[in-house]
């Protein structure tokens, strides 16, 4: 079932998400040579009790942390570690969330840790532009297919993959609500969308190949032949008036 939000629950989405913004951009100014993942989801976990929210990921299906550290061949879902030493050259994909009043934000990016490749550069840049065509896409009358055509087209037009095993959602009271919103598809297929709906569109992008595997800490999801790979993930709002960015700092 997709929930459609009334202006007021939006007003609280919008508290959610501006602290589930702070905590993303805090977490990201710390991604430093010599810095743990661990200090990182610390960082992030503060920032969110001291605006008066919670960490949304934590105990979600028994995750650990805060935040999902990934780096470089890590797609997604990287568990902060004290001995996890981030590198210069590493590319580094925070996610995180914070729930406010009953109502969630969710938000993800990759941060460079000093001097990068110009294809760990490339595929940071496009990953980011990737994500702001779906929420272009994402507009009343719509579907949900054109949300992950417009994500698809402009990756691999770009020489890069798109995961498939993992997907955008619908957020609200809950973290992952309906719809499921992939970033491939095909334009004019899927549900309608409609004001009020609330989806998080996250594309996960490889330098690679597309296919994805998990390690054996039943979490950390890689990319099986070893490329990079990015992840920029926002909540929007579905408007009248089109796509609404609600996880803006
Ligand atoms: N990263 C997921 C998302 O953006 C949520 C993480 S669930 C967790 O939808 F359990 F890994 F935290
Ligand atoms: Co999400």
């Amino acid at each position: 079932m997709i929930v459609l939000k009334t202006g007021r629950e939006l007003k609280i989405m919008r508290e959610a998400c501006r602290i589930s913004a702070g905590a993303l951009k805090i977490a990201g100014e710390a991604v430093e040579p010599g810095v743990t993942t661990a200090e990182i989801d610390e960082i992030a976990e503060k920032y969110i009790l001291k605006e008066g929210g919670v960490p949304n990921f934590k105990n979600y299906q028994g995750y650990p942390a805060t935040a999902c550290i990934s780096i470089n061949n890590e797609v997604i879902h990287g568990i902060p570690s004290k001995r996890r030493v981030i590198k210069a050259g590493d590319i580094v994909s925070i996610d995180l969330g914070a729930k406010f009043d009953g109502y969630n934000g969710d938000n993800a990016a990759t941060f460079a840790c000093g001097e990068i490749s110009d294809e760990a550069k490339r595929l940071i840049d496009t990953t980011r532009e990737s994500l702001y065509k779906g929420i272009a896409a994402a507009v009343v009358g719509g579907r949900i297919g054109d949300i992950g055509h417009a994500v698809q087209t402009y990756a691999e037009e770009r020489g890069f993959s798109v995961v498939r095993e993992f997907v955008g959602h619908g957020v609200g009271t809950e973290l992952h609500e309906s719809p499921e919103v992939p970033n491939f598809g095909t334009k004019g297929r899927g549900i309608r969308l409609m004001p009020g709906m609330t989806i998080a569109i996250e594309p996960m992008i490889n330098s690679g190949k597309q296919n994805v595997k998990i390690m054996p800490d039943g979490w950390t999801v890689l990319t099986t032949d070893g490329s990079l790979s990015a992840h920029f993930e926002h909540t929007i709002a579905i408007t009248p008036d089109g796509p609404q960015i609600l996880t803006k700092v």
